[in-house]
């Protein structure tokens, strides 16, 4: 049993999908969330930049003294998941493989759809752990770099998002995917409109649920559930609470987040 608290890292507030996910599997937890909205987005950004980045979120949340590490964005489990889990003393869980493990349960035809950042697609992360778990399927990935600042500006449901939507996923139809994986921590926020393009026939897998299943079953295997009452959540930002403070709800859910702190890394 620990009571010490999960750390839990992004790149700005997209990583709140994943917390979300956290709250809702495991509500005994302790959490301390930070994004780095300061330097948001890092989809754009080359490895080099986005592992020192990392290196310094991760750097904050070890001196909060948490048990375990989630790296709640797509673009740093997609770049630097390895070096950051070589050099932390606690372990750290990334958001791809619960996803892509996810996804390879669901698909019946073998065509898995990826849409996601630059960074994501770049890396062919996803083709290299899908085919790790089954070498048959077929993969296609697409980059959808409008549905970020889409999500942060509350419209993931009206008409820019469909026409986004349209303009990015049509591509999916010509290969009959039935498996689409939401691989950057914004997309589950414009999740009916890509449920609309692609049809409903197609399987939308995002990143949050299975990691947050994998998350509790780590815990619950090494002994390291929270058995203390005294459960709290801590909220850190590099720049503009403000703002973070009227999208959060949106990136939560019914979840609000009480407390934020600006902080300089
Ligand atoms: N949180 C990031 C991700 O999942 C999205 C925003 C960014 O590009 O930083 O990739």
């Amino acid at each position: 049993m620990n009571s010490q608290p999960i750390g839990i890292f992004d790149s700005g507030v997209g990583g709140l999908t994943v917390a979300k996910g956290i709250l809702e599997a495991l509500p005994k937890e302790s959490i301390v969330y930070i994004g780095d909205t300061a330097r948001v987005p890092y989809g754009t950004r080359g490895i080099e930049i986005i592992t020192q980045f990392a290196t310094e979120l991760v750097q904050f949340l070890l001196k909060h003294n948490v048990k375990i590490l989630v790296a709640a964005c797509n673009t740093i489990s997609a770049t630097c998941l390895d070096k950051l889990q070589e050099n932390s003393p606690v372990p750290v869980i990334g958001v791809i493989k619960p996803a892509v493990l996810e996804a390879s349960k669901t698909t019946r035809n073998k065509k898995v759809g990826v849409i996601g950042t630059r960074a994501i697609v770049n890396s062919k992360i996803y083709e290299k752990e899908i085919a790790k778990l089954d070498s048959e399927i077929e993969v296609l990935s697409q980059v959808c770099p409008l549905f970020v600042p889409i999500a942060e500006e509350g419209m993931g449901n009206n008409g820019i998002a469909k026409l986004a939507a349209s303009q990015y996923l049509d591509v999916f139809n010509e290969i009959n995917i039935d498996t689409l994986i939401l691989g950057c921590t914004h997309y589950p926020l414009l999740r009916e409109v890509i449920q609309e393009v692609v049809g409903i026939d197609v399987t939308l897998v995002d990143s949050a649920h299975p990691t947050a299943r994998d998350l509790k079953a780590f815990l619950e295997e090494n002994n390291l559930l929270n058995a203390v009452g005294d459960v709290t959540k801590q909220f850190f930002v590099t720049d503009a609470p403000e703002r973070v403070r009227e999208v959060a709800d949106v990136f939560l859910g019914c979840h609000v987040v009480p407390a934020l702190e600006k902080v300089t890394l």
